[in-house]
C-alpha cells in the first residue's frame, strides 16, 4: 500500500523494511484513544473553521463507526498497516471519501502519537490504583482478623522482637498506599496535551490547543511544542512506579513463601492460589508468589530499556521513540496481573497461630523488654543492655527461657531484680507494651487500620 508520507519518493521500501517499521504490532491497543483524539481534533478544526459543520459531521460519524467496528470485532485491524494512526485515518479516507483527507490538517504522527500515550497511560494509572486499592482492603482485612495474633518480627531475618501479625501486614498496606498516591501524582504531570504541537514547531493554522486539550479531558496544554513531542518521562515515571510496586509485591512474596515453607510454618496459602509437583505429590508450591517476585526483573528491564533509549536523543521526534511503547505496556499489564492474583492470594491465606507464638517466644524476643525493666529500676540503659546480655548468654549455656530464670539467678546478675520481672517478660506484655504511635502495641494496629481504610474511601 501506498504510504500516508509517500510525496517525495513512491513510498514504496523494502519489504523487510517495511516490516522492521511497523508498530502496529503493538500499538494498535492504543485504537481507542487515537479515535477520540482524532474526533476532538476535527471539533477543533471544525471550530476554527477549518472544516464545515458538514465536513465534521462526517468525520465524526465515521471515526465513531471505526471505533463501534474496531470494539465488536466487525474489523480487523490489519497487522500490515505501518502504525495505527496510518490504519485509522487511511480506513476513514477509504469510508467516507475525500474528506477523510482534511483530518491531517495542523497536526502530525509525532504529537498525535504523544497525544495517544498519554491518554491511554491516563488510563492505566486509574486502573493500577484501582487494583492497588483492592489489594490494600484484601491486607487490612486480613490484618483485622489477625491484630492480636504474636508472631516474631525480624531484622536481618534473625527474631527480634515480638510483634503481631496484623501489624506486620499493615506495613505493606502503608507502602501500597504510597504507590497509589505515587500514581496519582505521575497522573498529574501525564495530564497535559500535546496535540497541536505538531511535528515540533506548531503550526501556521489559527488552531485552539485548549479546546481540543478540553475535550480531551486534559487538565493543562504543553506549553512547549518541542517538549511536547520529544519526551516521554511521563512514562519514564509510570514505569518507575510500577517498578517501585513490583519491588513492595516481590518482598512480600518473598515473605510468603519463607512464611509457607515447613521450616516457618506460618501461612497456609488457598490450594486456589498454590500448585502441585509433577513428581512429589506431598508438595504445594506458592508460584503465584514466585511469579510475582520473577516478574519483578522483567519490570526493572522495562525502566532500564525506556531511559536508555531516551538517553542519547537530540530533539524533538526519532523514530528510536517508538521503542517506548513495549516497555510502558509490559510494565503496566504486568503490574495489573501481578495486583489481581495478589489480592485473591491474600484474602484466601491463613495464619497458624499456633506456630507464630511458639516462634516468638523462641529466641530470647524479649531481651530488649529485660534491659527496658533494669532501666525501669534506674539502671542507665547502656548497663541495662549489657546485664540483659549476659542473662541471656547465661540461659543458653542453661538451655532455658528468660521466663524461667530462676530469681536467685537473676539477683546474681542485678540486686534490683525481683519476681516483677516475670510478667515484665511475657510475650503479651511485650507486645502490648508497645503503644507508641505507629507500635505493635495496645489499639495503635487499629489506629492503622482506620487510618487506611478511611484513606481507601
Ligand atoms: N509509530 C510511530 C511511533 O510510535 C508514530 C510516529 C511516527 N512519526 C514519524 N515522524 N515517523 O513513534
Amino acid at each position: 500500500m501506498a504510504k500516508l508520507w509517500a510525496g517525495l519518493e513512491s513510498g514504496k521500501i523494502n519489504k523487510l523494511a517495511e516490516e522492521f517499521n511497523s508498530s502496529i504490532g503493538f500499538d494498535s491497543r492504543l485504537y481507542e484513544e487515537d479515535i477520540k483524539g482524532s474526533i476532538a481534533h476535527a471539533a477543533m478544526l471544525c471550530k476554527c473553521k477549518y472544516l464545515t459543520e458538514d465536513e465534521f459531521a462526517l468525520i465524526n460519524s465515521g471515526l465513531a463507526c471505526i471505533l463501534d467496528d474496531i470494539k465488536s470485532g466487525n474489523i480487523k485491524i490489519d497487522e500490515t498497516a505501518e502504525d495505527i494512526h496510518t490504519f485509522v485515518e487511511e480506513l476513514l479516507t477509504g469510508r467516507i471519501g475525500e474528506t477523510g483527507k482534511k483530518l491531517h490538517t495542523a497536526r502530525s504522527r509525532n504529537d498525535q502519537v504523544a497525544l495517544d500515550l498519554r491518554l491511554y497511560l491516563k488510563g492505566e494509572c486509574d486502573a493500577e490504583i484501582a487494583l492497588l486499592k483492592e489489594l490494600i482492603g484484601a491486607i487490612c482485612e486480613k490484618a483485622e482478623e489477625y491484630k492480636n495474633t504474636v508472631c516474631p518480627g525480624y531484622t536481618h531475618l534473625q527474631r527480634a522482637q515480638p510483634i503481631t501479625f496484623g501489624h506486620h501486614l499493615m506495613a505493606y498496606a502503608f507502602m501500597l498506599m504510597r504507590d497509589v498516591e505515587r500514581l496519582s501524582d505521575c497522573k498529574k504531570r501525564m495530564d497535559v496535551s500535546p496535540i497541536g504541537s505538531c511535528a515540533l514547531a506548531g503550526t501556521t493554522y489559527n488552531t485552539d490547543r485548549f479546546f481540543e486539550a478540553e475535550k480531551l479531558g486534559f487538565s493543562d496544554v504543553c506549553r512547549n511544542s518541542i517538549d511536547g513531542v520529544s519526551d516521554r518521562d511521563f512514562a519514564v515515571e509510570l514505569i518507575s512506579c510500577n517498578a517501585i510496586i513490583m519491588t513492595h509485591l516481590s518482598r512480600f512474596s518473598e515473605e510468603i513463601i519463607l512464611w509457607s515453607s515447613a521450616e516457618f510454618g506460618y501461612v497456609k496459602l488457598s490450594s486456589d492460589y498454590t500448585t502441585g509437583s509433577s513428581i512429589m505429590p506431598q508438595k504445594r508450591n506458592p508460584d503465584m508468589a514466585e511469579l510475582v517476585r520473577g516478574k519483578t526483573g522483567r519490570v526493572y528491564g522495562d525502566l532500564i530499556s525506556l531511559l536508555t533509549t531516551l538517553k542519547g536523543l537530540p530533539l524533538a521526534y526519532n523514530k528510536d521513540m517508538q521503542e517506548d511503547k513495549e516497555s510502558v505496556f509490559d510494565s503496566s499489564d504486568t503490574v495489573k496481573a501481578c495486583l489481581q492474583v495478589f489480592a485473591g492470594m491474600i484474602s484466601s491465606m491463613t495464619a497458624n497461630k499456633e506456630k507464630m507464638l511458639s516462634a516468638a517466644k523462641k529466641g530470647f524476643l524479649n531481651a530488649t523488654d529485660l534491659a527496658d525493666y533494669l532501666v525501669g529500676k534506674g539502671i542507665p540503659f547502656r548497663d541495662a543492655y549489657k546485664i540483659s546480655g549476659e542473662i541471656v548468654a547465661e540461659c543458653i549455656k542453661e538451655n532455658c527461657s528468660l521466663e524461667d530464670f530462676p530469681i536467685e539467678k537473676y539477683k546474681k546478675h542485678s540486686e534490683k531484680i525481683s519476681e516483677d520481672v516475670y510478667p515484665a517478660l511475657s510475650i503479651e506484655t511485650c507486645v502490648n507494651k508497645r503503644k507508641s504511635f505507629g507500635g505493635t502495641g495496645g489499639n495503635s494496629v487499629e489506629m492503622q487500620i482506620e487510618y487506611i481504610k478511611e484513606k481507601l474511601k
